[in-house]
């Protein structure tokens, strides 16, 4: 059904169905597991940054195993925010989210590992701080949806589509997982 991947809500439904789902697939030859590389942009908001909480987001990813294969700080150009928030365009709240998310500096990155996607929506909690579960970064450190700390892309196909959009290819790094830590990447 072409467009309706597009709608955000359907988006998250999907998360974990046929949209977002673990990416598994048989290795050639070896006889173990292997899986798909997928990849998610996650984004640690000014208010998140003016916080100093970009440490304890990147611990957070990097326990739980996930692969960091890109990131920078940056203000964030008006173009690049108004190109990513395109589909909230008309919501009421749009004005007062392109000022929030221009206040100060953002930290991108970009996550690598399986379904990281999903897993990624997961740590990071609801998008309404007020929802979001003890334990997840906007349930730890937000009591609003207007200030809530982080970003992460919601399906496998807005993941490849924000990392295009707030990364040139030569700043995402394909490093040799060795296994270390416990890491869930392929051996
Ligand atoms: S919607 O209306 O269902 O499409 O919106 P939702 O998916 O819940 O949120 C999409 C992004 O808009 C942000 N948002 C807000 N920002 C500021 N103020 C208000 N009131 C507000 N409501 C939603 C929300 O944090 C999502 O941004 P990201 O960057 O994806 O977290």
């Amino acid at each position: 059904m072409p467009g309706l991947s597009g709608h955000p809500t359907l988006r998250r439904l999907l998360c974990g169905g046929l949209a977002g789902g673990p990416r598994l697939c048989a290795r050639p030859n070896s006889g173990c597991p292997s899986w798909t590389r997928e990849r998610t942009l996650v984004a640690v908001k000014p208010d998140g940054v003016q916080r100093r909480l970009v440490g304890d987001v990147i611990q957070r990813f990097e326990r739980r195993g996930f692969k960091l294969v890109g990131m920078k700080m940056l203000q964030v150009p008006e173009s690049l925010l108004a190109e990513h928030y395109h589909e909230l365009r008309r919501k009421p709240f749009y004005p007062a989210l392109i000022s929030y998310m221009s206040s100060g500096p953002v930290v991108a990155m970009v996550w690598e590992g399986p379904n990281v996607v999903c897993a990624s929506r997961a740590m990071i909690g609801h998008t309404n701080s007020a929802e979001a579960a003890p334990g997840t970064i906007r349930g730890d450190f937000s009591i609003h949806i207007s200030r809530n700390v982080i970003h992460a892309s919601d399906s496998v196909e807005g993941a490849q589509r924000e990392i295009q959009l707030w990364f040139q290819s030569s700043e995402l790094v394909d490093w040799a997982d060795e296994g270390h830590h416990g890491s869930a990447g392929p051996a």
